[in-house]
């Protein structure tokens, strides 16, 4: 298959451009550089050993876009392109909503225009909110979501829903990812933070290196067997994978399918760094602080229906993920600015 990528330059993206091309099919990335790098796309090249196709363009631009999709015959989109940091989301919603819905409407208009019917989104678990029962089920209604960027993802994820219901012949996967960390196994590409790091693990690595001086630990009293938070924790590598199947999926599909990535397990904070410190033989200076607002104590998926659909499951443990992330950390501790 020929598949756009939008914000293909990304973290999750570029492992994805990756997986397709190791699978057999072809890519086309198409990104502003907006969150990410040029220097990606040598990276890419030098992995996978074949030229890359890049348009550096913006999603919501519809003359650009068209412009591509005129160029190139798609046989599918992953979408991918989206402003992501929760925090700010809740100081700038209206740079938020713009954009990551623009970015959708422009593509499914240029997809409807071009005649192109298969789109894999990337969309999160945020979607289900602050439900306490798990595992998480597609099927369970969301609980509402705390933060703008949240809304976005359930917004999208109603925008793919209702176009599915009413173009024929549209076929539509709404992936949930849970929490992706690791790198490409080849310490090339991985997650480039700006700034201070949001998310626990690139948090982590910085402490590692001796960038930042410790952790915080957001709260050790939630009702988890450490009293730290419980999330399930996936591969990117493997979350790349189930792209790729999402992909193949959609080539007999139609209709629209919500599907989530995970592993089914979850690990609490103190799990996750003291994995970290036991497999790359590192130490990780911490302390407990207060909860940090709007996080809830355990959250994980039930992947039963991805295995079902799409014949995926997620393979690496939480070593590899410790592992993977560590090596890309070392070997480019200013991420692709070195
Ligand atoms: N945490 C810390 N210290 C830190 C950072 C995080 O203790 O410095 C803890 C959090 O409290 C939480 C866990 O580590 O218990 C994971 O936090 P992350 O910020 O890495 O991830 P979240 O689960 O909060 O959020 C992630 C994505 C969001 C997405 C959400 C969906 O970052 O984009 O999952 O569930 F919306």
């Amino acid at each position: 298959m020929k598949i756009l990528l939008s914000g293909g330059a990304g973290f999750i993206g570029s492992h994805t451009y990756v997986e397709l091309i190791n699978a057999g099919h072809e890519a086309v990335i198409v990104d502003n550089l907006y969150n990410a790098s040029e220097k990606v796309l040598e990276r890419l090249a030098e992995i996978t050993g074949k030229p890359v196709v890049f348009c550096n363009a913006d999603v919501a631009d519809k003359a650009a876009l068209s412009a591509i999709f005129a160029q190139h015959q798609f046989d599918a989109v992953i979408h991918f392109a989206g402003y992501k940091a929760v925090g700010e989301s809740v100081a700038k919603p209206l740079e938020y909503y713009r954009n990551n819905l623009d970015t959708t409407l422009t593509l499914c208009e240029c997809m409807r225009e071009a005649g192109v019917s298969r789109i894999v989104f990337s969309s999160s678990a945020t979607v289900y909110g602050a439900l306490d029962t798990m595992p998480l089920e597609e099927t369970m209604v969301s609980a509402g979501c705390t933060n703008p960027y949240g809304w976005t993802k359930y917004m999208n994820e109603r925008i793919l829903l209702d176009t599915a219901a009413a173009l024929p012949g549209w076929s539509v996967a709404l992936l949930r990812y849970f929490n992706p960390i690791g790198a490409h196994e080849s310490g090339r590409i991985g997650e480039d933070p700006v700034g201070i790091p949001n998310n626990l693990m690139p948090y982590i690595t910085q402490v590692a290196s001796g960038k930042r001086d410790h952790l915080s630990v957001f709260g050790d009293d939630y009702d988890t067997h450490d009293g730290t938070g419980v999330r399930d924790y996936i591969h990117v590598v493997d979350l790349a994978k189930g792209h790729v199947a999402a992909c193949e999926y959609l080539k007999d599909h139609q209709g629209a399918e919500i599907i989530n990535l995970g592993t089914g397990t979850g690990y609490s904070v103190l799990d996750l760094v003291n994995a970290f410190q036991r497999v790359n033989d590192i130490e990780v200076p911490y302390v407990i602080t207060d909860r940090r607002p709007g996080d809830i104590a355990t959250c994980y998926a039930d992947p039963t229906k991805a295995k079902t659909l799409l014949g995926w499951q997620a393979e690496k443990t939480l070593e590899d993920m410790c592992r993977d992330s560590w090596r890309w950390q070392s070997g480019n501790p200013n991420g692709y600015r070195d």
